[in-house]
């Protein structure tokens, strides 16, 4: 059932790692008149993640948890409902979410990964690509299931690999697509 209904707003959680330029991209989106969704937490496994510096400029709640293992994952679901969070976008988090947390949130969890799923799943995407000579990378998002990155595909930008490309270089481009991407994807997944 699609979550999105009339003028309502989703709250959301956004789960991260690192620097958060994703994170950034999408509290911008957030903040659009017609935007779907309020961010209301950012969740981190990472203390020193970048990216939570998002959180004190744009005051919005963070929480960081270790998710070493069912009991931290059941503080973070514990959190997540008190805050009425409906749907999960992670965004260069680099943990792997149980089987069992997963299901607490079905369907409500997306995640975008610098790919074009299904190819590359997992680490070094953008070293995969150029080392096979490949014309195009580029980025998914895709609705997160028990398996790495492997849940159905909501949107995906490919991406042309230039000549000279190194990882570094690709990886810049890509992430200039996934801001745009994400956005999309989260409008397209809550009207599904
Ligand atoms: C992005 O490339 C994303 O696709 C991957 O991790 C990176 C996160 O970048 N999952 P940022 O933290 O959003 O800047």
């Amino acid at each position: 059932m699609a979550l999105l209904t009339g003028s309502n707003r989703i709250n959301i959680a956004v789960f991260i790692s690192g620097t958060g330029s994703n994170l950034n991209s999408l509290i911008k989106f957030s903040k659009l008149k017609k935007s779907p969704i309020i961010i209301k937490m950012i969740i981190s496994n990472n203390y020193k993640a970048k990216g939570l510096q998002f959180a004190n400029i744009y005051k919005i709640k963070k929480k960081v948890f270790d998710f070493k293992n069912t009991l931290s994952e059941k503080k973070v679901i514990y959190e997540l409902k008190k805050n009425d969070i409906h749907f999960i976008c992670l965004a260069g988090f680099m943990k792997i979410l149980s089987r069992s947390f997963i299901k607490n949130f079905k369907g409500k969890i997306i995640n975008i990964h610098p790919s074009l799923l299904p190819k590359y799943k997992g680490l070094n995407t953008y070293e995969k690509a150029i080392k096979n000579k490949d014309k195009y990378s580029g980025c998914t998002v895709h609705f997160v299931n028990s398996k790495l990155d492997s849940g159905k595909i909501i949107n995906q930008k490919k991406v042309k690999i230039n000549k000279f490309d190194t990882p570094e270089t690709l990886a810049k481009r890509i992430l200039i697509q996934e801001h745009k991407l994400y956005p999309a994807a989260i409008i397209k997944a809550l009207s599904l």
